[in-house]
């Protein structure tokens, strides 16, 4: 080759190796990738060689051809759910053994896969920061409350800064570490325009205080933004130096329940809580983050999974209120894996190989209580399509020595089914958790006794 083409081919190689990374992909220096939320889902549907997707179901317009269904006999057109304890290879699971070592690990890696996408192996440090201390009162309980910053370490691509905004509140009497609810709060405001719920009585801090109790709040949009434009920012962003996401990579929901994980880290390090007795709880998105977290992380010791609806608890092959085409939808598709479109596309609800009932029966033997309102105000979220995936998980709680919910018949509204350690209760509120903060907390009762008395004001 003569020289002056070899000096320009090795240049131009090692240029291209530059830019590329070792990785293969952009250079460090590259800032994020900016896409629209429309723009970055198309890229998914390219990558799955997928042209369009069905439309989801109107929720709003009951005349639409593609109204939401709320007729019991229209709503079950794939009965025959996937068996938790049948191994891929056919054999039963008949033993705990069996299940941890083997099936357990069979139903995670089809979450990951298909439905939640992966987490990295290999995550950033956080390193937490109190930010603020004070000291007042909550109703006429006295309390500590901690601001806290996690900060995200971005040493690997300093152009994404992620820094985890998380609150605790603790008894100030307590006389030892307490156990800790942590919700995925919405900071800022709720999601979606409308009017907040209107609370009466003591709000659900003050529940939990009267039990002598902590509490912790913890900002998701502070992991990763709500929307698919956010996707080469936040947690997600950071880990893929700005590049938008390969198919099975994390959505925001597995994001979220990262994060919480990450607050758990911190609460094993204060003295004021209990972490072997921390519970997770969501409402709406932040149910499925709730159910999310509790699956993946065994270090949760209970969970109230609040109206999750589809994404969250609720059967993906239900036919009623919100459906997995919704959640495939530009506005929803980036809590999810990219691979949970081709579900909305040339596949169908029937093709996903789990389904939500074995997302609580990854929490097994842990508590678990499921949440949903009435048909009028909450028949989005699919208070039966979530029974039935409590109900589903039932065999799996019983494998691990635990109570299912003893019953596979839907009980009328309001009726408690908290005797197992799979529990469930539809409300006759609306979209909002409040009514049963109450019942959660009577079952949260039986496995974290109350810790001191209930703190008095002086
Ligand atoms: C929408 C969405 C639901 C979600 C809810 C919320 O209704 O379709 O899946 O749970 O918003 O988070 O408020």
């Amino acid at each position: 080759m003569p020289i002056a083409r070899w000096i320009k081919w090795t240049f131009g190689l090692t240029f291209l190796v530059l830019l590329a990374g070792p990785t293969g992909r952009a250079c460090q220096s590259a800032d994020p990738v900016q896409l629209t939320a429309q723009e970055d889902q198309q890229r998914m549907l390219g990558l799955l060689h997928i042209d369009s997707l069905r439309r989801g179901a109107d929720g709003r317009n009951t005349e639409a051809p593609n109204a939401a269904n709320y007729d019991e006999s229209k709503a079950n057109p794939y009965p025959k759910l996937p068996d938790p304890l049948t191994l891929k290879n056919g054999h039963k699971v008949t033993t705990p053994a069996m299940w941890w070592n083997q099936r357990r690990p069979e139903i995670v890696e089809d979450f990951d896969r298909e439905i939640y996408g992966r987490a990295p192996r290999n995550t950033p440090k956080v390193k937490w920061e109190v930010t603020k201390t004070t000291s007042e009162l909550n109703g006429d309980v006295p309390v500590t409350t901690k601001q806290l910053v996690g900060h995200v370490d971005n040493s690997s691509y300093p152009q994404v800064m992620v820094d985890i905004q998380l609150s605790l509140t603790t008894p100030a009497n307590a006389a030892g570490p307490v156990p800790v609810i942590t919700e995925f709060g919405f900071i800022g405001g709720f999601p979606r325009a409308g009017p907040a719920p209107v609370v009466i009585g003591p709000t659900w801090q003050q529940q939990v205080l009267a039990k002598g109790w902590g509490y912790a709040i913890l900002a998701p949009n502070s992991i990763q933004v709500d929307n698919g434009a956010g996707l080469t920012k936040g947690i997600i962003g950071l880990v893929n130096k700005g590049q938008p996401r390969q198919l099975d990579d994390w959505g925001a929901l597995r994001a979220w329940a990262w994060g919480a994980s990450r607050a758990l880290d911190y609460f094993e390090t204060d003295r004021s809580v209990d972490a072997r007795r921390v519970g997770i709880e969501g409402h709406s998105r932040y149910g499925k983050a709730a159910a999310v977290a509790m699956a993946y992380d065994q270090r949760f010791a209970i969970a109230f999974v609040s109206s999750s609806g589809e994404g969250g608890v609720k059967l993906h092959r239900r036919n009623w209120g919100e459906l997995v085409e919704n959640v495939a939808a530009t506005n929803e598709y980036h809590w999810m894996a990219g691979n949970f479109l081709k579900y909305a596309g040339p596949l169908n609800w029937n093709d996903l190989p789990v389904d939500s009932h074995e997302l609580i029966a990854l929490c097994a033997p842990r508590p678990v209580f499921i949440s949903g309102g009435a048909t009028k105000g909450d028949g989005w979220v699919d208070a039966k399509g979530m029974f039935l995936a409590a109900a589903g998980a039932g065999p799996v709680y019983k494998l691990l020595g635990k109570k299912d919910m003893g019953t596979n018949e839907f009980p009328p509204i309001e009726t408690p089914l908290i005797d197992g350690d799979v529990a469930f209760r539809q409300h006759s509120g609306g979209h909002t958790p409040a009514p049963n903060w109450p019942t959660f907390l009577t079952f949260a009762s039986r496995y974290f006794k109350e810790s001191t008395p209930p703190a008095a004001n002086f």
